[in-house]
């Protein structure tokens, strides 16, 4: 039998305090969080405990060598006010992957459900309702070992928090497809969601940002020639009467919302390619008129429009979003599920449990 998790309720909620309205992206906490810790042997000590800082050594390896994974999921409210978790379990999953890669330790999936049940069921209020807005909920992993040395730490930290969020682009964005950096390479980490990742994509992301685009393009790390990810999100293009994804090939992460776009357009009797896209078959079509759309996918980005994508000297500059069937779909098609005014045909929206918090 688990241990069952130990509740300290915070003494001031700062529920009151938030702007539901206007709310930036990853700016607002809820009050509570989960921790749980590794001790070499299995996960003991599970915990929700008022959000706030802690403690850490000087010598946390995580801070030196980078055994640091995480999550980004959502819940939300259906339209009858029920909150629900969109698809837990592959969240669960993706983790466990990521724990795998970075030689860290597995989180069992019945203590990340009852956590992020338990959570949900003490931050409820939390869950925002506007258009476009959801709880993002933030499970992450780092090593807790208090050495110097590159090897795995013998102890980890698992946490959870979350926190209200509108949209995490309020319109269009512009790429620029990145010629001089990489993100990863095949046999790298690029497939697992691991800090490093993201800290590598912020110099070329903050030069591009210069140059007037949102976000780079990422293109392989062999040839520059095959189109991966966007960073923030993965990527989907429609080309003539084709819908067509990069493949992943070990170096793009594999999203979970890519993953459920491909079903709900395949349940619309859209077929998506997943193969390899290069970047010289987006100019082409370019200039032949078929380039329709570009959109993204990611828990945060959830579906993104791609106004333009900059590759040398060519700027593709998208047609409007009014004329975006394809990407406007699968928009709609993730909310109404989210909400609950479409039919959850593949069960990935699990309501949060009716829980008896002690009080
Ligand atoms: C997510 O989509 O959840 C991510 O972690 C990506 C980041 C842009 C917030």
């Amino acid at each position: 039998m688990r241990t069952p998790i130990a509740i300290e309720l915070t003494k001031t909620s700062k529920l009151s305090s938030v702007d539901f309205n206007n709310i930036p992206f990853g700016r607002v906490f809820s009050d509570h969080m989960y921790v749980a810790d590794y001790n070499g042997k299995e996960w003991i000590n599970p915990r929700i405990v008022p959000f706030g800082h802690f403690m850490i050594h000087p010598a946390n390896l995580a801070l030196h060598y980078g055994q640091s994974i995480f999550e980004g999921m959502k819940a939300a409210k259906q339209h009858d006010g029920k909150p629900v978790l969109i698809r837990p379990e592959m969240h669960s999953r993706r983790l466990n992957a990521s724990a795998v890669r970075m030689c860290m330790p597995e989180f069992p999936e019945d203590m990340f459900l009852d956590a992020l049940h338990t959570l949900l069921a003490i931050d409820r209020e939390w869950i925002p309702t506007a258009e476009g807005s959801a709880l993002y909920i933030r499970p992450y992993m780092f090593a807790t070992g208090e050495y110097i040395g590159v090897q795995a730490s013998d102890v980890y930290r698992m946490i959870i928090f979350s926190g209200p969020v509108g949209p995490y682009y309020n319109k269009p964005v512009k790429l620029l497809a990145e010629e001089k950096y990489v993100r990863a390479a095949r046999g790298g980490v690029g497939e697992a969601k691991t800090s490093g990742n993201y800290a590598a994509s912020l110099l070329p992301a903050k030069l591009a940002k210069e140059k007037g685009f949102d976000q780079v393009l990422w293109l392989d790390a062999q040839e520059f020639k095959y189109v991966q990810e966007v960073g923030t999100m993965n990527i989907f293009f429609v080309i003539g009467d084709k819908i067509v994804t990069p493949s992943t090939d070990g170096a793009i992460l594999r999203g979970i919302t890519r993953e459920s776009i491909i079903d709900l357009l395949k349940d619309q009797g859209y077929e998506v390619e997943k193969r390899p896209v290069s970047i010289e078959e987006l100019v082409e079509a370019y200039h032949n008129g078929s380039f329709k759309e570009a959109f993204g996918t990611g828990t945060a980005a959830w579906v993104a429009h791609v106004a333009e994508i900059q590759y040398k000297d060519t700027k593709m500059i998208l047609p409007p979003v009014e004329e975006r069937k394809i990407g406007q779909l699968a928009y709609d098609l993730l909310k109404g599920v989210r909400l609950g005014t479409l039919p959850d045909k593949h069960n990935w929206v699990v309501p949060v449990r009716e829980l008896q918090i002690p009080v």
